[in-house]
């Protein structure tokens, strides 16, 4: 019994609920090279209250002041009816970073863990069986004095598929005593098959009964974290944890989309259960993580990769048309794939441009919406149709926008057949104005070194391009080009440098090339110069995290 404060009674999870516990912002922003800052943190979290997640796991507050923040701010936004949770290591100072960042929310939620397998006990943390239980028990405890009866307290074994059974069950029992209401199973190297993991789901639902509600989190390393998450809903888990795309470390962790939908598509499978997700926000929200993260999602990724809902062959075209139930488990609208194409022209009003926008899953009005209509306007007037792959795509350039110090005021290129291109540029550095002028292999190239140029004497150093990668909006030749770049800084070298992403949008990818560029590099100034504002989580070595 925890000292001091009522344990809370069960059961935590409405009948015929599965909770949805989202952690794109946590596990999936461990994915190497996946960084956000804390703005485009905000924007995900956004865009999962848009989606009704029961929980959104914010951050991991004790990993860098960024996060800190970025976690204290989505507690402060997030919707009364969505739980904001925290990550924390059972080790003096992070449960207390965690509680500081959460305790403004409406639902906090703390998310302790230590790892329980021998293996990691004896290689990683170099400490025994009872001293793990000890510390878990003194940081659940610790948790539910602090937030008091109400809160969730969630407790995580770490690599609990690869430990002792007998042990885990006894960590398992001596934690909800301690006043947790989660117990959290996580398979942290995606080693489980799904009947093995089903069977030891089902051992912690027994022990644990209504004290608790039983949670799973699935690395997908076998390919096997959807359907090990669906075997321990049939086992009785009630809450699942997932993130947007599958995003996560190493291969990833189970998909929300695909647990979600699963569970929606095949009801007599998990008898009156279901899920609060509001499904027609899926695509957005895969639109928007892939581009804030810069990872693609894969063409023939379920429910959102490109030809999730394409028909190529003949007869199967031939099928979808008599009936879509032929060849079409679910409807693309049920997803949030809406099908029209033609959205705006230049004579479009801000009220047909925002019913598009809602249709598409964003809510936008006042400022945000004249600026998306400006926009959409000036787009109009430059390429022939506006589609909804344009709209996205602007919407999703606002969502990564950054304070700059760096401001491009213009550039010009000279490029021809076989010889090299010569670029200038002029920006505004701090205020100070630089004229530059370099020669690269092409245009692109010889821009982003007049930019180095300008930047290396003010700055003392520039960014290094470490990733460029370029594609086009929508159909057509005169479609808006998307360039990704991935940068570091010149002075920072070695295995822990941090790398950062930045986007451009144009219907001129020499536009778009050098927009991306000034966009990391006013990343990496910030993160410089003010690091409260951008969380890198992933690239802050020595943090432990699983
Ligand atoms: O994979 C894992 O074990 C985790 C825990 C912290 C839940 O991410
Ligand atoms: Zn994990």
């Amino acid at each position: 019994m925890s000292a001091g404060v009522p344990v809370p009674s069960g059961p935590f999870v409405p009948a015929g609920s599965v909770r949805v516990f989202d952690t794109t912002l946590r596990d999936g922003e461990q994915a190497p090279g996946a960084g956000l800052t804390a703005a485009e943190k905000l924007e995900v979290a956004r865009q999962l209250a848009r989606l009704k997640v029961d929980v959104i796991e914010a951050g991991f507050p004790a990993a860098s002041p960024g996060d800190f923040e970025a976690v204290r701010r989505i507690a402060q936004e997030t919707p009364q009816d969505i739980a904001v949770a925290a990550l924390a290591r059972c080790r003096d100072g992070d449960p207390q970073r965690a509680i500081e960042a959460i305790k403004v929310a409406h639902k906090p939620h703390l998310h302790v863990f230590i790892a329980t397998s021998d293996i990691h006990l004896k290689h990683k943390l170099r400490i025994d069986r009872d001293e793990a239980l000890a510390e878990a028990v003194r940081w659940v405890r610790h948790g539910r004095q602090e937030l008091g009866r109400d809160a969730e307290i969630e407790f995580s074994a770490e690599d609990a598929s690869r430990t002792d059974l007998d042990y885990l069950l006894k960590v398992y029992e001596a934690v909800v005593d301690a006043g947790a209401t989660t117990v959290n199973i996580p398979d942290t190297v995606g080693y489980a098959i799904p009947s093995e993991f089903g069977a030891l789901v089902g051992r912690v639902v027994d022990l644990v009964g209504d004290r608790a509600t039983v949670s799973v989190h699935c690395h997908n390393d076998l390919g096997l974290a959807t359907a090990n998450t669906l075997a321990a809903v049939q086992a009785g888990a009630r809450q699942v944890e997932v993130t947007i795309n599958g995003l996560g470390e190493r291969a990833g962790n189970a998909s929300l989309e695909e647990v979600v939908m699963a569970l929606r598509t095949r009801p007599t499978q998990f008898p009156d259960l279901g899920s609060g997700v509001q499904t027609e926000h899926i695509t957005a929200a895969s639109r928007l993580v892939s581009y804030l993260t810069g990872f693609a999602v894969q063409p023939n990724k379920a429910i959102v990769g490109g030809n999730a809902f394409a028909h190529e062959s003949g007869i199967h075209q031939d099928g979808v048309i008599k009936n879509p139930l032929t060849y079409e488990i679910m409807t693309p609208q049920s997803v949030g794939l809406t099908g029209s194409q033609l959205t705006i022209g230049k004579l479009s009003g801000r009220r047909g441009l925002q019913g598009k926008l809602r249709e598409l899953g964003y809510e936008l009005e006042g400022d945000a919406l004249d600026a998306i209509y400006r926009q959409a306007i000036e787009l109009a007037d430059a390429k022939k149709e506006v589609t909804d792959a344009d709209l996205l795509a602007l919407i999703e350039q606002r969502a990564s926008e950054v304070p700059a110090s760096v401001v491009l005021l213009g550039w010009s290129v000279t490029s021809s057949h076989g010889g090299k291109a010569t670029g200038t540029v002029t920006l505004t550095v701090n205020g100070t104005e630089r004229s530059t002028e370099a020669t690269g292999n092409g245009p692109v190239n010889a821009l982003f070194r007049a930019v180095d140029e300008a930047l290396q004497p003010a700055l003392g150093w520039h960014p290094t391009l470490t990733e460029y990668e370029i594609k086009a909006v929508s159909a057509g030749e005169d479609a808006q080009g998307q360039v990704l770049v991935r940068c570091r800084r010149s002075s920072d070298v070695g295995p822990g440098a941090l790398v950062v992403s930045g986007h451009g949008l144009s219907t001129n990818i020499i536009e778009a090339s050098l927009d991306a560029y000034l966009v990391a590099t006013n990343k990496l100034h910030g993160a410089e110069i003010n690091g409260v504002d951008v969380a890198f989580v992933s690239r802050r070595p020595g943090t432990g995290l699983p």
